[in-house]
């Protein structure tokens, strides 16, 4: 099990431990893919769904920094692209010292599928951190906005 939550006292149940060791596999290996040429800062991502489908993405700069995209966002994207949306997880991993978080960006990104999925960032050392997305995200814009 990875423990604990740094924003709630919750323990992570929603997905089964050989679907979190799954996830952290995939999010590990697609960051080798990653196309960061410019930072240097390789992401990977997966995201899970509520039957245990694990989607992958790596972040993918360009010469116009600008248009860069996520790790997070490329998972959430990949997800969509064969119908599922129902995510229950998210994975972030990156090889730093102590686990990165997802920017503001993917945030809102991932709020769309579900606003009160787990985000579980580690690193290459697993150095884990769980958060669930509405602490990342408090006060979230979403489609009951509109
Ligand atoms: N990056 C991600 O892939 N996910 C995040 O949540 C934050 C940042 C990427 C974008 C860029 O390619 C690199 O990390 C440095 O910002």
């Amino acid at each position: 099990m990875r423990f604990p939550y740094v924003d709630s006292e919750m323990i992570p149940s929603a997905v089964p431990s050989e679907v979190l060791e799954r996830a952290v596999s995939a999010a590990t290996e697609v960051r080798r893919h990653a196309y960061a040429p410019y930072s240097k800062f390789l992401v990977g991502a997966a995201v899970v769904d509520a039957d245990g489908g694990i989607h992958v993405g790596c972040n993918v700069e360009n010469a116009s920094y600008g248009l860069t995209n996520c790790a997070e966002r490329a998972a959430v994207a990949a997800a969509t692209a064969v119908g599922r949306r129902d995510i229950v997880l998210c994975v972030v991993v990156t090889d730093t010292p102590t686990a990165a978080s997802p920017c503001g960006a993917c945030r809102q990104v991932l709020s769309e599928c579900n606003p009160t999925m787990d985000v579980l960032c580690t690193t290459l050392e697993h150095a884990d951190v769980w958060h669930r997305l509405d602490a990342l995200l408090p006060h979230a814009f979403g489609p009951d906005s509109l």
